[in-house]
């Protein structure tokens, strides 16, 4: 007679968030998998003791830990003390909680801005630590170095197979499209949106234009966590990516095509540009088999229609 195999018992952390939905719509078709799921209001992740009564209870066998406090760079600028204090809470508690219990593997999502502002172009995972970080946003790039460390020294100490993930700008459903505190993606998408429906003749954008950025779209990171959760001996962090990127005055005008926003486009150098090029080194990722398949102008595409439908339905988070 077939024993019927355990299903895999998956939390999820940050669950709601663009990230965490984006994980849960990956891994919910998996059969194979309970998806074990918290709110932030059912399980604050900054509470050490509440993290460990979770864990306790739950024994799951795999974490993946998306959840931090996240924003653009006027927020980092703003809330820093916030931005150090909870991320390193939520990362601390998430990890050392899941070796207490038993927790198998476990993968932790940093962010690209763990690498220094002058770091060589694309970036590769050796250049940690090499100079100083983008002063924008130290905080929240500290406490990201700092969730990397601890899966790398749990694993070394206690031989956990805890390791990381180090995505590139992402952008998708669920997206926070708060006017001041939301990434530059969203931020165009909501802009041209609005000028068009006010029939405005110019939109002034913030910077030169002339930065370049690399954009993922979340679905896509959620595949390639799945892959990185297959190995059997990953690296201790990946960089996860597309390997090319684009001027923000690229991106503008794309994004005003897909909105269908037709008037002129300026640009206010007087606000900051922030770090001239942040392109990820995913050569590891490649030659581990792993590519993204959403292309920006398809995401793009595919991120206002969610726009659309998350205004309509009165769910656009801002
Ligand atoms: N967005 C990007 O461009 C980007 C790029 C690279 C890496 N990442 C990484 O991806 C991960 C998720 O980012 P995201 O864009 O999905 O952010 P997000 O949409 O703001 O989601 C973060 C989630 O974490 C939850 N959370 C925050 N503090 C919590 C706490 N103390 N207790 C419990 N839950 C808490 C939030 O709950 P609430 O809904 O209650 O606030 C939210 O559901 C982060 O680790 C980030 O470093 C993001």
């Amino acid at each position: 007679m077939e024993t019927k195999r355990a299903p895999l018992k998956l939390f999820i952390a940050g669950h709601g968030g663009m990230v965490g939905s984006a994980l849960v719509r990956r891994f919910e078709k998996e059969k194979e998998v309970e998806l074990i799921l918290r709110s932030r209001a059912e399980l604050d992740l900054t509470d050490q003791k509440k993290v460990l009564d979770f864990y306790q209870k739950e024994r799951p066998d795999v974490v993946l830990v998306a959840a931090a406090k996240v924003g653009g760079i006027l927020a980092n600028n703003t809330y820093p003390a916030e931005f150090l204090y909870q991320n390193l809470m939520i990362a601390s508690n998430a990890i050392d909680g899941a070796w207490k219990t038993g927790v198998k593997r476990l993968l932790f999502l940093g962010s690209s801005c763990i690498y220094p502002k002058m770091a060589p172009q694309p970036m590769p995972e050796d250049c940690l630590l090499s100079g100083p970080l983008e002063p924008t946003n130290e905080a929240y790039a500290v406490a990201k170095i700092a969730g990397l460390k601890l899966c790398q020294f749990y694993r070394r100490q206690y031989k956990a197979l805890y390791y990381s993930a180090m995505p590139t700008n992402l952008y998708g459903p669920g997206d926070n499209y708060h006017p001041q505190n939301s990434h530059v993606l969203p931020a165009l998408i909501a802009k041209f949106h609005e000028a068009k429906e006010k029939n405005e003749s110019a939109v002034v954008l913030w910077g030169t234009g002339s930065p370049k950025r690399e954009f993922l779209h979340v679905d896509d990171l959620a595949n390639a966590c799945a892959f990185l959760l297959k190995l059997d001996s990953p690296a201790d962090w990946i960089n996860v990516g597309v390997g090319e990127d684009v001027s923000i005055k690229e991106l503008a005008s794309l994004v005003a095509s897909t909105v269908g926003y037709a008037g002129e486009i300026r640009w206010d150098s007087s606000k900051p540009d922030g770090t001239p090029r942040k392109l990820m080194d995913v050569s590891k990722l490649t030659a581990m088999g792993w590519k993204a398949s959403i292309s920006l102008p398809e995401g793009v595409h595919k991120t206002y229609q969610n726009y659309l439908e998350e205004r309509a339905a009165g769910r656009l988070r801002r």
